[in-house]
């Protein structure tokens, strides 16, 4: 029996949620695995931004509970603001062989202790790479990739054209006022708001969901 659409999520699945290493506040995350439950039976969901697998636990559970199918892309090499030197980063998800980040080892272990390898995809290479070649219509997108202006504008203009029609766009890390944080996710959701294409349904924290009201899987965004 499928679980009632308020639930929250299995008990089990939130205690690996809470023990991946990563950037998903729980509030956040049990938006993200509510949004994804709703919307899993319409289509694909699509995670851009994987890191060590947090925020894709709490995707991959709502696949477990409702059925779908989750896909993950990321390099795992790391965005700009998490590299050495970096108030973020963590040297424990260097390659010490490479001198360089690698947190896929990560992600395939905390998905595979939370039971979740069959609910989800991890897709490794760059954002811009891979939606050049991506065709599917996404029920859901969740964008969580490099924060600099470049990445985060490109990730829209790649990504979200694939979401269908009345699909959610998620993005994280959105930011009004300057003083919480930095802004091209902020400009990213302003983006996508004043294109007229897109309604805001849904704000958490720095989660902020919109809905496609303009076009349709396939058409370009504005
Ligand atoms: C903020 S972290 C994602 C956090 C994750 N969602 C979580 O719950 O912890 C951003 C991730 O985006 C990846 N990334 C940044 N720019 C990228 C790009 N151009 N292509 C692919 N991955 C990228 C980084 O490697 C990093 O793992």
């Amino acid at each position: 029996m499928s679980a009632p659409a308020d639930a929250g999520m299995p008990a089990d699945l939130l205690a690996h949620a809470r023990a991946a290493k990563g950037f998903m506040p729980e509030d956040e995350g049990l938006l993200l695995h509510r949004l994804a439950r709703r919307r899993l039976p319409l289509g694909p969901v699509l995670e851009m931004g994987t890191y060590c697998g947090k925020s894709a636990i709490y995707l991959a559970a709502a696949a477990r509970e409702v059925g779908g199918t989750v896909f993950t892309v990321d390099h795992h090499r790391g965005s700009e603001e998490i590299q050495p030197g970096w108030e973020h980063h963590d040297p424990e998800v260097v390659d010490t062989e490479l001198g360089v980040m690698d947190t896929l080892p990560f992600f395939r272990r905390a998905l595979a202790r939370a039971g979740l390898e069959d609910q989800i995809v991890a897709v490794v290479g760059r954002s811009t790479t891979v939606s050049a070649w991506w065709r599917t219509p996404l029920a859901l997108l969740f964008i969580d990739g490099g924060h600099s202006e470049e990445h985060a504008q490109a990730d829209y203009t790649g990504w979200a054209p694939w979401v269908m029609a009345d699909g959610l766009l998620v993005i994280h890390d959105v930011f009004p006022d300057p003083a919480d944080g930095g802004r091209p996710p902020y400009h990213v959701f302003r983006r996508a708001l004043d294109s007229g294409d897109w309604v805001e349904v849904e704000a958490l924290g720095s989660m902020r969901a919109l809905r496609r009201v303009g076009g349709d899987a396939g058409d370009a965004v504005r």
